[in-house]
């Protein structure tokens, strides 16, 4: 069987290191890997429609974002598919196939949207589209037959209803659709990288983001106000390292090659860290180090988003190609998917004889 990946991400914002740390780096690897058949990006604007219908510029604005975000990255559109999820019209008609298979129960009790109706405060009145969107997601991911989808673990949930849904297509119409594994981080500070304030989630409504876009400057003067350890108040102080949010990145950038080049007097990150527990290093020292390392990450993301944003024809002219060859694909399962349903009165040769021959 072909080994194929499908991920994407709604076009809301400017992705952030969260992102880059939790799935962006890994499908880069992924790509590069060479193990792959074909590696599908989605901009997911449907999706970000069902919570952002009253703003599509929004959406709209963001497309672009997202996608020199992606490039940046070094997804590279030789090797990936980067396409717009409502430029594929098939997604949308497997949708509502799909939408007969799941109850509204199980739609509430998907605990990824359960926290996402009380973030956005919908109380009694939440859009059909938004309760829907994990069957939309079902759509995205068996429209490509994709076998391994890398994302972070809040989409854990959407991956089990998917696969809910292909199990009861191919129990009732016959095995058509492929199942899909979730790819999850193997790194655990990278499952969710918690904001520069040391809240669980970075997220743009806190302003505790490290943009990918974010200058050399924004990043240090971020990384040097990031939350650490409040008890950790003198230089001789003890310290704790858990919670700390500049070793929680630590956990998620540092290599052990990073301290011959920044930090020689410790040879691993694990010295880092009995040191502060002991006390007599202070948060400046560390701090000082962990934006080296991450600079060191971000300034070739940095130089080629200069790159792409000077050629935005070009970046337009890989969505709209990327978007064609994906609705092909589609069209290929939605084919496959009618007719196990039986609803490919015009593709089935033998469909007008028979109905002949029940009226001779
Ligand atoms: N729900 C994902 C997010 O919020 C975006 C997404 C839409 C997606 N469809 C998908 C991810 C299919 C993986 C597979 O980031």
């Amino acid at each position: 069987m072909s080994k194929i990946i499908l991920t994407g991400d709604r076009p809301t914002g400017r992705l952030h290191i969260g992102h880059y740390v939790g799935s962006l780096k890994r499908r880069v690897e992924l790509q590069n890997s060479g193990e792959y058949d074909k590696i599908y990006i989605m901009i997911a604007d449907a999706q970000a429609l069902t919570d952002n219908y009253d703003n599509p510029d929004k959406i709209r604005e963001n497309i672009v974002e997202v996608a020199l975000d992606y490039l940046s990255c070094g997804i590279d559109p030789e090797k990936s598919v980067i396409f717009i999820q409502s430029m594929v019209p098939e997604l949308t008609e497997l949708t509502f196939y799909y939408m007969n298979l799941v109850t509204e129960a199980r739609l509430h009790r998907n605990p990824t949207i359960k926290s996402e109706i009380e973030m956005r405060g919908f109380g009694g009145t939440i859009p059909a589209g938004f309760l829907c969107y994990p069957i939309s997601q079902a759509s995205d991911i068996t429209a490509f037959k994709a076998t391994t989808v890398p994302v972070g673990e809040d989409q854990m949930p959407m991956l089990e209803q998917a696969r809910e849904i292909v199990n009861k297509f191919n129990t009732i119409y016959g095995e058509t659709l492929v199942e899909p594994q979730i790819l999850l981080p193997d790194n655990k500070a990278c499952l969710r990288l918690p904001g520069t304030d040391g809240k669980a989630k970075m997220s743009k409504s806190l302003g505790n983001c490290i943009y990918l876009a974010d200058t050399e400057e924004d990043v240090r003067k971020k990384v040097m106000s990031m939350y650490t350890d409040p008890n950790h108040l003198k230089v001789e102080d003890p310290g704790q390292v858990e919670g700390n949010t500049v070793f929680t990145y630590l956990d998620a950038f540092c290599k052990d090659e990073h301290f011959a080049k920044f930090l020689p007097d410790y040879a691993s990150l694990d010295e880092l860290k009995a040191h502060y527990r002991r006390g007599g290093l202070g948060d400046v020292k560390v701090k000082k180090f962990l934006n080296n390392v991450m600079q060191e990450e971000l300034a070739p993301i940095r130089e080629r988003r200069k790159y792409w944003e000077k050629n935005i024809p070009e970046v337009y002219d890989i969505l709209k190609r990327g978007s064609e060859e994906a609705q092909k694909a589609a069209a290929e399962t939605l084919k496959e998917v009618k007719a196990s349903m039986r609803i490919n009165y015009f593709e089935d040769g033998a469909l007008i004889n028979d109905t002949m021959k029940k009226y001779m």
